[in-house]
């Protein structure tokens, strides 16, 4: 099998259902990456379980022992990413916000995927949101990341329909569906080199 050009790194804290989507893709050939690293700032995360198991590289890096400060602690997530030799940065339920420190190495190079039709329903609890306001559709959505959070430029978004009698977990249980599908879609869209920036919107050719 050729090697694929693209490196890809995973930040994740918690259960990487994301993760591991990305990694069957790989797996299964849709998707033409390989993944160079996961880090996670949880040691108890899933998601560096996954990574193991798929034989790739699974890093704890312990926010204690950083320097105080979320750009400390990024400068040493870069010092992995380039040992890695990185080409994006895929956020998938990665609990921390990321600063210039790693958006100015990687610019338009790390993404997010994000439980909302965004601009709606930013932040947290985004499902349990979305059922609060009343919304008759919600879905996801990959975007790259900027220093806002859930801001950026939007890649590809789902819709699912808010069902009557849904709640807060079946709601989330079907996004989570379509998260799997386009998440790693959008990174191979960006794998083949077919997405360009231009202010907020994302051209995809
Ligand atoms: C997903 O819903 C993702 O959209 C959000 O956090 C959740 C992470 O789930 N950012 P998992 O860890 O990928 O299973």
């Amino acid at each position: 099998m050729p090697d694929p050009s693209l490196r890809l790194a995973v930040l994740a804290s918690g259960r990487g259902s994301n993760l591991q989507a990305i990694i069957d893709a790989i797996e299964a050939g849709t998707l033409s990456a390989r993944i160079a690293v996961v880090i996670s700032n949880k040691a108890e995360a899933q998601a560096l379980e996954r990574a193991r198991t798929h034989g790739a590289p699974a890093v704890f890096l312990d926010p204690k022992a950083t320097a105080p400060g979320r750009e400390a602690y990024d400068a040493a997530i870069l010092e992995h990413l380039r040992k890695h030799d990185v080409g994006l940065v895929a956020l998938a339920g990665y609990m921390k916000i990321v600063t210039r420190v790693l958006l100015d190495a990687y610019p338009n190079r790390v993404m997010n995927i994000h439980p909302s039709l965004l601009p709606s329903f930013p932040g947290l609890a985004a499902q349990q949101q979305a059922l609060d306001w009343g919304a008759k559709v919600s879905g996801c959505t990959v975007h790259f990341v900027e220093e806002g959070v859930d801001t950026g430029p939007i890649i590809r978004q789902a819709t699912v329909p808010v069902l009557e009698g849904e709640t807060a977990a079946s709601l989330e249980a079907r996004i989570l569906a379509e998260e799997h599908r386009i998440y790693p879609e959008a990174i191979q869209l960006f794998a083949e080199g077919r997405l360009t920036v231009e202010g907020r919107r994302v051209r995809i050719t």
